[in-house]
C-alpha cells in the first residue's frame, strides 16, 4: 500500500518531468506517412500537427515540440498550410520530393498568422521545377508551385534546409523579426526562381547561397529595417528592392543593409527596380562589401525597369550608400547606372571605394549625390 503510494508518485513526477523538460517528438510516420517516396506527404503533415503538435505545445520554446519528418525518401504532392501555427519546430532530417503534375498549384509549406516557428533540416526539399519549365518555357503550367511562404509571420527561424529547384519562387517571408540564415538554394538558372522574397520589419538574412536565375535575396514593399550579411549568389537576378510593380502607391522602403554580398554571373549586381508610374519612399540603404565577378549591371537604381518610358512616377530615392564595391561587370553595360523619375530625382547616392572593371562609362539621370565624377551634387 504504502509503496504502491510512492510508486504512484513517482509515477505523477516523471510524468511532470517529462513534460517540463518538453521534448515531444510528433513522427509523421505514426500519422500516415510513408517513406517510400510515393505516398503524399501532405495529409501527414496536417495530422500530425493537428493530433500531436497542437495538443503538446506548452511552452514557447520552438525546439519542445517538433513535427518530425525523419530520414527517408518522401514525396509531397499536396499543398499543406499551418495556419495559426505558434511555438513548434518543422524539423526535416529526409529528403521531400515534389511531383510533376500540371494541377499543382499554390505554396507547398504556407504557414499563416504564425510566431515563433523554427523550420529546418538537416533534410532537403526537390522542386523539380525542371519538369514544369520544358524547354525553359515559363508559360505553359504557369501556376505552377511555390516552396514556403511565411505569411504574417513573426519571430520565425528557416535554416540549414536545402531547397533545390522549386518550379517557381522558392522562400517568402512577409512579418517581422524573421531570420533566414545558414542555408543554401539551387535552382535552374532560369526566371521566376526567386530565393529570399522579404518584407516586414527588422527581418534579417545571414550566412545563405542562392544558385537560380532571378532574384538572390530581395527586398519588397513595405519594408522598415532590414539586414542582409554574408550572401552569395550565383548566376541570379541580384539583391534586389523591388520591384514594386505597376502603378504601386505607398511604397514604403527604409533602413534596409546589405554587407559582405558575392555575386557572380549576375544579371545584377545590386538593383532598385520599380515602373515609372510608381508612388512611394525608398531611404537610407546600405549596401557595403560587394565582390563582383560578372555582374551586368552591378548597381543600378531604375524608375524605367519595366513599364515604358512615359515618366508620370514620384517614387522618392534617397539615402542610398554603395561602398566598397570591387570586381567587374559586363563590357557592354554600365558600372553605375541612375535612371530616376524627373519629378523626383534620386537625392543623396553616396558613392565610396567603388572599383569596377569591365564596364562602360556611368550614367547618372536625374540623380545627384557624392563620390563619383560625372555625379551631379544635390
Ligand atoms: C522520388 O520521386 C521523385 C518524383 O516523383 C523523383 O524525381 C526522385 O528522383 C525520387 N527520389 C528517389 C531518391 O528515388
Ligand atoms: C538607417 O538604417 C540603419 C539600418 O540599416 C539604421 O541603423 C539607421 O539608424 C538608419 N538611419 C536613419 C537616419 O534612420
Amino acid at each position: 500500500m504504502l509503496s504502491s503510494f510512492f510508486i504512484g508518485v513517482a509515477l505523477l513526477m516523471g510524468l511532470h518531468v517529462q513534460t517540463a523538460s518538453a521534448f515531444i517528438e510528433c513522427s509523421v510516420l505514426d500519422y500516415g506517412a510513408v517513406a517510400d517516396n510515393s505516398t503524399d506527404l501532405g495529409p501527414a503533415l496536417t495530422k500530425t500537427w493537428q493530433e500531436c503538435v497542437i495538443p503538446q505545445v506548452t511552452t514557447t520554446v520552438a525546439t519542445d515540440v517538433l513535427l518530425y519528418v525523419p530520414a527517408g525518401n518522401y514525396l509531397l504532392a499536396s499543398t499543406v498550410t499551418f495556419d495559426d501555427a505558434a511555438n513548434w519546430n518543422l524539423h526535416i532530417a529526409g529528403d521531400i520530393y515534389l511531383p510533376f503534375n500540371p494541377d499543382l498549384t499554390g505554396t507547398m509549406l504556407t504557414f499563416e498568422n504564425c510566431e515563433n516557428i523554427l523550420l529546418n533540416g538537416p533534410g532537403a526539399i526537390y522542386g523539380n521545377g525542371y519538369r514544369y519549365r520544358p524547354d525553359g518555357d515559363l508559360t505553359l503550367y504557369p501556376s505552377r508551385p511555390r516552396l514556403i511562404r511565411f505569411q504574417t509571420c513573426n519571430n520565425c527561424e528557416i535554416t540549414q534546409v536545402f531547397l533545390y529547384d522549386a518550379p517557381m519562387f522558392h522562400v517568402t517571408i512577409i512579418g517581422d523579426n524573421n531570420v533566414a540564415h545558414d542555408m543554401a538554394i539551387i535552382a535552374s538558372h532560369i526566371g521566376e526562381t526567386d530565393g529570399f522574397d522579404m518584407s516586414g520589419n527588422n527581418n534579417y538574412v545571414h550566412d545563405v547561397s542562392v544558385e537560380n536565375g532571378d532574384e538572390c535575396v530581395t527586398v519588397k514593399t513595405p519594408t522598415n529595417g532590414f539586414l542582409a550579411e554574408r550572401i552569395t549568389c550565383k548566376w541570379t537576378a541580384g539583391c534586389n528592392i523591388g520591384s514594386f510593380g505597376s502603378g504601386a502607391t505607398g511604397v514604403d522602403v527604409q533602413n534596409v543593409y546589405y554587407s559582405d554580398v558575392t555575386i557572380s554571373n549576375s544579371d545584377a549586381g545590386v538593383m532598385i527596380k520599380s515602373y515609372p508610374n510608381c508612388q512611394g519612399t525608398v531611404k537610407n540603404v546600405t549596401y557595403t562589401g560587394f565582390t563582383l565577378d560578372a555582374a551586368a549591371y552591378p548597381i543600378y537604381i531604375s524608375a524605367f525597369w519595366e513599364g515604358g518610358t512615359d515618366d508620370t512616377g514620384t517614387l522618392e530615392i534617397s539615402d542610398v550608400t554603395f561602398e566598397n564595391f570591387a570586381g567587374s561587370g559586363t563590357p557592354t553595360r554600365p558600372g553605375v547606372l541612375l535612371d530616376c523619375n524627373k519629378a523626383t530625382p534620386c537625392e543623396s547616392i553616396t558613392f565610396s571605394d567603388i572599383s569596377l572593371t569591365d564596364t562602360t562609362a556611368d550614367t547618372f539621370t536625374n540623380a545627384c549625390g557624392t563620390g563619383l565624377s560625372g555625379l551631379e551634387a544635390c
